[in-house]
């Protein structure tokens, strides 16, 4: 019996070593101390031993019992710590390793050629108003000096929602706004979108967007008008960009004008880009008229100020040689991302 037991702890031993998880090692828990087990069943015969033989048995066998107890505990651990390694190795993460590359998104152009306005203008001490799309037609041209049978209406083909609801044909309505809500000083330019019902074409739109801008203080000259617009054009045309101012009209402003700027391509001479011209139109500007500050509740024996809106599609185009206004809207990646 001594013998079948030392057999049993030999076989046991290099059982458990073989085994390399943890359900084979419970297998063998219950093949060799189970109730049914290879232990049990030899202390089963225990019976039929001599009264001195077997205490002597007896205690090999308990012996053996947590011998292989020990071992199992042993090999268990052993097991435990090799699965959390195995996990380590698999879960590793090689953080050096090229991610997967996303698409970036880019500036619109429209926004690129807007945002160095902005900070043109910032620099030059003005803030940014916004005013609403869907505006009355008071604010958009009651207010402006233009009432309802005026001419300057049917120049700008508008979008009736109700008969004085509209989507706005200017920016201009937001210098109305701003001048009923603030007291001069003012110094604001508002970017946004305008609606005309124009058919689209290389030069049309239904939607496009315009630049306002307005400064209104005591003492405001054109001589103010004059110097703000040129800076604004040398610093977003270039240092050596030429400059003039023609009459015009427009019924918010008094004297009115237009800003032309030099051709870059030919110099004054005229070309293909200026259309001959030698100059390209840049915006439409003027001193704010009298009854415009006076609707607004702005005195104008006391405040004076000057106006100006351009078109930014325009700005863009001649910037970056797009002959096309449709491709701002069309959303073509080919086009956008050569910005
Ligand atoms: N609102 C005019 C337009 O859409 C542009 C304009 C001209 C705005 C002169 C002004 C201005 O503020 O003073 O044609």
């Amino acid at each position: 019996m001594k013998n079948a037991l030392e057999q049993i702890r030999q076989k046991a031993v290099s059982e458990l070593a073989q085994a390399h998880d943890l359900k084979q090692l419970d297998a063998l828990r219950v093949q060799y101390l189970g109730k049914k087990g290879e232990l049990t069943a030899i202390l089963k015969q225990m019976g039929g031993l001599s009264a001195e033989e077997r205490p002597v048995v007896g205690q090999l066998a308990n012996e053996i019992r947590s011998f292989i107890e020990n071992h199992i505990d042993t090999r268990s651990a052993e097991l435990k710590e090799e699965m959390t390694l195995q996990k380590l190795r698999d879960e590793r993460l090689d953080v050096t390793m090229p991610g997967t590359l996303r698409p970036i998104g880019k500036k619109h152009p429209l926004t690129l050629v807007l945002d160095e306005v902005k900070e043109i203008f910032l620099g030059m001490g003005f803030d940014v108003a916004q005013g609403p799309e869907v505006e009355y037609d008071y604010y958009n041209f009651e207010a402006l000096n233009i009432p309802k049978d005026h001419p300057a209406r049917d120049t700008q083909d508008t979008f009736y929602i109700t008969d004085n609801i509209l989507l706005r044909t200017q920016t201009s309505p937001v210098q109305v706004r701003v001048m009923e809500q603030k007291k001069p000083p003012i110094r604001i330019i508002s970017p946004g979108r305008v609606y005309r019902s124009d058919a689209v074409d290389a030069t049309h739109s239904p939607l496009f967007h315009q630049i306002e801008g307005l400064v209104v203080d005591k003492g405001v000259t054109m001589a103010d008008l004059k110097g703000t617009l040129e800076i604004f054009v040398k610093r977003l045309y270039g240092e050596e960009s030429v400059v003039r101012f023609r009459p015009h009209h427009f019924p918010f402003t008094e004297p009115s004008a237009e800003m032309d700027c030099m051709c870059f391509a030919c110099h004054g001479e005229g070309c293909r880009l200026c259309k001959g011209e030698g100059w390209i139109e840049i915006l439409g500007c003027g001193m704010v008229h009298p009854k415009v500050l006076e609707n607004c509740g702005i005195d104008p024996e006391e405040y004076s100020g000057f106006a100006f809106g351009m078109g930014l599609e325009r700005i863009v185009m001649r910037r970056f040689g797009i002959d096309d206004l449709r491709l701002f809207y069309e959303n073509d990646l080919r086009f956008l991302n050569q910005f």
